[in-house]
């Protein structure tokens, strides 16, 4: 009689193993050190997907519903919305309320709600941190020093991400590399170091404004009005400012601090700036 076919290939192993404190995965690896194997699947990746659409469409197939964009509906991040509303509605969107942002960005968060039935996931600063931090240091602590602002930074977006992200695999942000000199090294699907090794989407890293700005008006995307006051990028209220022409588009974000490299620490570990 004819030999027995041959069994099946094993189906090919998962993209990444999630990172369960302590757990380890079936080849005995746990934390950090699962981002090996993933590092090369990253780089393929990255040469594979070109567009943001197909770059949030294998995230989405990959990690929903662990990954969530994180959104300040800036002229970025409602671009990403819009493109996920139509890959995956039930794409998971948060936001980071620091208790300081402007009422122009409320607003605009309930047009994009309306809009594209978005269930907006808010995330407050902790109350007792607050609080201690505003009584030693007064409301307006940010203008006093650069310790001081990262302090708050800190307290109000820092700690809240961070305690976001410990429930995700993965998050999807509205970075370009032109913002920042940091930002130029990123890559569109990348290993986030800076957060235990998790997957960093960022789909329209090499967009630049223009192409941002062009996007939102071709497709009727809601946007914070203050873009048309001279805020192209937006943070708090007392944090930003307008820019005058010829300006660098960051230059109103914590304008006074002439030496500083306009991070907040989302983005970048809080030691290194
Ligand atoms: S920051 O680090 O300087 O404040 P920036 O305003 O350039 O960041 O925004 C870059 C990306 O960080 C956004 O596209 C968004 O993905 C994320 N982000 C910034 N601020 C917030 C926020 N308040 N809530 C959620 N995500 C945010
Ligand atoms: Fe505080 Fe300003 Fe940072 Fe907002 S941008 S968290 S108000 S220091």
């Amino acid at each position: 009689p004819p030999p027995p076919p041959p069994p099946p290939p094993p189906p090919p192993p998962p993209f990444f193993f999630q990172a369960e404190d302590g757990i380890r995965d079936e080849r005995g690896l746990v934390g950090s050190e699962m981002c090996i194997r993933d590092r090369e699947q990253v780089d393929e990746l990255n040469d594979k997907l070109k567009t943001p659409e197909e770059v949030l469409e294998w995230g989405l197939e990959n990690i929903h519903p662990k990954l969530a964009l994180a959104s300040s509906f800036g002229a970025e991040d409602v671009c990403v919305i819009h493109m996920l509303s139509k890959i995956n509605p039930e794409a998971r969107v948060f936001s980071l309320d620091t208790g300081r942002i402007n009422q122009e960005t409320y607003n605009v968060m309930d047009e994009i709600r309306k809009k594209y039935n978005t269930k907006i996931e808010i995330t407050f600063p902790d109350a007792t941190e607050v609080i201690e931090m505003v009584q030693s240091h007064g409301m307006n602590l940010f203008y006093e020093s650069a310790e001081n602002r990262k302090l708050c930074c800190g307290v109000r977006k820092v700690h809240p991400l961070n305690k976001m992200l410990s429930t995700l695999d993965g998050w999807i942000t509205g970075l370009r590399s032109d913002q920042t000199q940091n930002r130029q090294t990123s890559t569109k699907i990348e290993i986030d170091e800076q957060h235990d090794g998790m997957i960093k989407i960022n789909p329209i890293l090499d967009w630049s404004w223009e192409q941002t700005m062009g996007y939102i008006k071709e497709n009727d995307i809601p946007y914070n009005k203050l873009i048309d006051q001279g805020f192209p990028s937006i943070g708090c209220e007392p944090c930003t400012r307008a820019i005058k022409p010829g300006e660098d588009l960051r230059a109103g974000r914590w304008w006074w601090e002439n030496q500083s490299d306009k991070e907040c620490g989302l983005h970048l570990s809080l030691i290194h700036i």
